[in-house]
């Protein structure tokens, strides 16, 4: 309002997630709707936060729980914003890389296994690359199902689990992903849904990247968050399994049974 922006305005938001997510939000309901960009600033926003369209803040304990699904017009990419990004939040990114090239397939994770030291130098040539596959992976599946209603919960692969370590601890959005990946491919093993290598997988990533596999935190508070997560119907959660590089599967699990599991 102070800058006096009317309805053929345009608010473009250059920063890190939280800076998108607050003025996709802001843009879609300031007079009903003024059109939006973005100009993410860390890894995690030019490879995830920024693409998708959806635009939500917390509220009380609860992640995301007030937004809308607006897509912005335009997402501009400057790489070298990401010299001056803290080597945490570089990590964070990481994790959210991880997960899209788990979802993607072989020849993704194979490009981050190869070229892991460069990734973490981060070399411009190859940081590019893999921004761009990443971004790629997401707009595919978000193209597919913009509103959620099957493919696109794909995306919440380590999420569950990771928005409850992550309101449970200090760990990092990243860190708590990566801790919610591993969890999840030893929760798939358990139930014989996929072979150990897929946890030898996502592990081996996660500690190229410096990325922690466990928490210590216990089941309860674990649960006790999962009870409000969104994702939840009643008395069960979708929750998604990672059979093998590019193939996950949605899969409703009981809150008990997700409990002894998790135990
Ligand atoms: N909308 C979505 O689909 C989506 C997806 C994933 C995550 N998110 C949200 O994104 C947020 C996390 O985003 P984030 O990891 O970018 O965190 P962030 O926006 O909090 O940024 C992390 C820190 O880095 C600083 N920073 C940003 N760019 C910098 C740069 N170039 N150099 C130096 N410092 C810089 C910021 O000031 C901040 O202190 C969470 O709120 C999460 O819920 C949204």
């Amino acid at each position: 309002m102070d800058s006096g922006i009317d309805r053929k305005g345009s608010i473009i938001g250059i920063g890190g997630g939280v800076v998108c997510d607050i003025t996709g939000f802001a843009a879609s309901i300031y007079l009903r709707g003024v059109s939006f960009g973005f100009l993410p600033s860390t890894l995690l926003a030019m490879c995830d936060a920024a693409i998708g369209g959806k635009n939500g803040v917390n509220f009380q304990s609860a992640k995301n729980v007030i937004g809308v699904i607006n897509q912005p017009q335009f997402i501009g990419y400057h790489y070298p914003f990401l010299d001056t990004l803290p080597q945490e939040e570089y990590t964070n990114g990481m994790a959210e890389v991880i997960k899209h090239a788990f979802l993607d397939g072989l020849k993704f994770i194979d490009y981050l296994k190869e070229n892991y030291v460069l990734i973490k130098s981060r070399d411009m040539l190859v940081l590019e690359k893999m921004i761009t596959w990443s971004h790629q992976v997401k707009s595919k599946i978000v193209e597919k199902d913009e509103m959620e209603q099957g493919e696109r919960k794909k995306l919440n692969l380590g999420h569950t689990l990771g928005h409850a370590i992550e309101v449970n601890s200090n760990l990092s959005h990243g860190q708590s992903v990566s801790i919610g990946m591993h969890m999840a491919a030893k929760i798939a093993h358990q139930k014989k849904l996929c072979a150990i290598e897929t946890c030898r997988i996502i592990e081996e990533l996660c500690k190229l990247f410096d990325l922690p596999l466990d928490s210590g935190i216990s089941s309860k508070p674990i649960m006790d968050s999962i009870v409000y997560d969104k994702k939840r119907k009643s008395g069960e959660i979708d929750f998604v399994i990672p059979i093998a590089p590019g193939k996950v599967e949605i899969l409703a699990i009981p809150l008990e049974e997700l409990e002894d599991l998790i135990k």
